[in-house]
C-alpha cells in the first residue's frame, strides 16, 4: 500500500498545470451509454475513478479508447445492461450507469453502492426519480434491478439537492418520451458541464445551470466532441496549500468563473490573487488568518474543500468554527490532523480550530479522499517529518499529485 513522505516547511514557488474535473468527467463518460454515436472527450484526468469507470464502461460492451487526456467512446455494441458489485463498491459514482442504461435500453441492473467513510449516501432520491419516470424498480441481493419499455417525462422535486441524482434524472430525461421537470437540481458546475454536453448531443435542455431543469425528452441522441472542465477542486487544493506553506505559485488551465466562494475565503485567509480567465497567481506571506464557514450547495461553499480548508486553519493566527452540512461523517482527517498537533475540538456537526503556531510531523492514515489532501496540506506545513499511509485514497481524485507539489518545492516521496 503506497505512502507519502513529507517533510514540511519548504515554501511552494512555480506553476501548476490543472486536470480536468473527476466530478464532470465521471457522469460524462456515463452519456457515452447515451447514443450509438461517438463521443470525443479531452481533458479527462488520469485518476484512479475513471480508470474505474472506464473499466465498469467497456464491460458493457461500450468501445473506450484512451490516448493521454483524450477519451473516445462508443455505444453502438453494448450488449450488457449492468454495473457489478466489484466494481461498485469501489467507487460509487457507478450508480451514474443507471439513468443512461434504462433510459436507452429499457433496462438495467446496477449493484447498490455501499457507504462510504464520509457517510451512508442513500440513492433513495435516485431510484425514487427514475420511479417517477415510469421505471418499475426492485432491490434485491443488493442489486437494483430497473426496467420500463419507455420511459415517460415527469415533473421530480428531489428531497435533498443530490449532484449525481440530478445527473442520473437528468441523462435519463433526455430519452423519455414528452416534457420532464427536475425541481430542486443541484446546480455545482459539474452538472452543468454535463448538461452542455447533452445538448451537444442532441438533447433538449432548459435552465441549466439553475436548479430547475427542463428536458423535452428525444428520440435519439447522436455523438459529439467535448472537453471537460478544469477541476475547481484540485484548483482550489493547490491555493490551500500555498496558503499553508507560503510561497508564490501559478495555476494554469483553471476556470476562475466557478470558484468565487474558494476564493472569498482565500482572501479572508491572506493570499493575494491575481485571477485571469484560466490562471491564477496566488502569494502568501506571513501566517494565515483563520476563516470560519459552513459548507452547502453551489454555489456556496462546497463539502469537497471543507477539509482542505481545516488544515489552513489548524495553523491559523487564531479561532475558527466549520460546519459541515452536507455529509454527516465529513471530519475523519480531524483526529489525524490532532496527531499533527492541532488542535481541533467536534461538536456535532461544527469543529472548532484553536490556531497553533506550528505543526509537527507524525505518521497519520488517510480516510477519503478529500481527507487525504487535507493532510498533504498539513504536512507540508508542519515542522518535520510526515508519512500518510492508506494514500489510495488520494489517487482516486487526484492526479499525481505529489508529482505537482514537488516540482514547486515541496519536499514529498511516494513510498511504494
Ligand atoms: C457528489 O456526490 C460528488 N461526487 C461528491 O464529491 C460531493 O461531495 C457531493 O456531490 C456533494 O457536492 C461526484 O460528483 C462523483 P449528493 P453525491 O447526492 O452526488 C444525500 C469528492 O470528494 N442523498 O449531492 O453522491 C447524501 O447522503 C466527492 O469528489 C440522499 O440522502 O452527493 C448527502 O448527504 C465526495 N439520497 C447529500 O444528499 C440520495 O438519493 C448530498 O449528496 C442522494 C443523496
Amino acid at each position: 500500500m503506497d505512502k507519502l513522505q513529507i517533510v514540511g516547511g519548504k515554501r511552494l514557488d512555480g506553476d501548476i498545470t490543472i486536470s480536468g474535473a473527476k466530478n464532470a468527467a465521471l457522469p460524462i463518460l456515463c452519456a457515452g451509454l447515451l447514443t450509438a454515436g461517438d463521443l470525443v472527450l479531452t481533458n479527462v484526468p488520469h485518476l484512479h475513478d475513471v480508470k474505474t469507470m472506464l473499466k465498469l464502461l467497456a464491460q458493457t460492451g461500450l468501445a473506450v479508447k484512451q490516448e493521454g487526456e483524450t477519451v473516445t467512446l462508443n455505444g453502438a455494441a453494448i450488449d450488457t445492461l449492468e454495473a457489478p458489485y466489484e466494481l461498485v463498491k469501489t467507487m460509487r459514482a457507478s450508480i451514474l450507469v443507471l439513468g443512461p442504461l434504462l433510459a436507452r435500453f429499457g433496462q438495467a441492473k446496477v449493484s447498490l453502492p455501499g457507504g462510504c467513510a464520509i457517510g451512508s449516501r442513500p440513492v433513495d432520491q435516485h431510484i425514487k426519480g427514475l420511479e417517477a419516470l415510469g421505471a418499475e424498480i426492485t432491490i434485491e441481493g443488493g442489486y437494483i434491478y430497473a426496467k420500463c419499455a419507455k420511459l415517460k417525462g415527469a415533473s421530480i422535486r428531489t428531497e435533498m439537492i443530490t449532484v449525481t441524482g440530478t445527473e442520473n434524472l437528468l441523462m435519463a430525461a433526455t430519452l423519455a418520451d414528452g416534457e420532464t421537470i427536475l425541481e430542486n437540481a443541484a446546480q455545482e458546475p459539474e452538472v452543468t458541464d454535463l448538461a452542455n454536453l447533452l445538448v451537444a448531443m442532441g438533447a433538449k435542455i432548459d435552465g441549466i445551470g439553475t436548479g430547475r431543469l427542463v428536458i423535452q425528452g428525444v428520440a435519439a441522441l447522436h455523438g459529439a466532441s467535448h472537453a471537460v472542465i478544469s477541476d475547481r477542486i484540485e484548483a482550489a487544493t493547490f491555493l490551500c496549500a500555498v496558503a499553508a506553506t507560503g510561497g508564490d505559485i501559478l495555476l494554469r488551465n483553471t476556470r476562475t468563473d466557478i470558484m468565487d466562494a474558494a476564493l472569498d475565503k482565500l482572501r479572508d485567509i491572506g493570499l493575494v490573487m491575481e485571477v485571469g480567465a484560466d490562471t491564477i497567481r496566488a502569494t502568501m506571506n506571513g501566517r494565515p488568518r483563520p476563516v470560519s464557514f459552513s459548507t452547502t450547495e453551489y454555489p456556496g461553499f462546497p463539502t469537497d474543500m471543507q477539509a482542505q480548508f481545516m488544515a489552513v486553519n489548524t495553523i491559523a493566527g487564531g479561532a475558527s468554527r466549520v460546519t459541515e452540512t452536507i455529509f454527516e461523517n465529513r471530519f475523519m482527517h480531524v483526529q489525524e490532523m490532532n496527531r499533527l498537533g492541532a488542535a481541533i475540538r467536534i461538536d456535532g456537526n461544527t469543529a472548532s480550530i484553536s490556531g497553533v503556531a506550528r505543526l509537527r510531523g507524525a505518521p497519520v492514515m488517510a480516510t477519503d479522499l478529500r481527507a487525504s489532501a487535507s493532510l498533504v496540506i498539513a504536512a507540508m506545513a508542519a515542522d518535520g517529518t510526515t508519512i500518510i499511509d492508506r494514500i489510495y485514497h488520494l489517487d482516486r481524485g487526484y492526479d499525481r499529485m505529489e508529482v505537482k507539489l514537488s516540482a514547486v518545492g515541496a519536499d514529498i516521496v511516494r513510498l511504494q
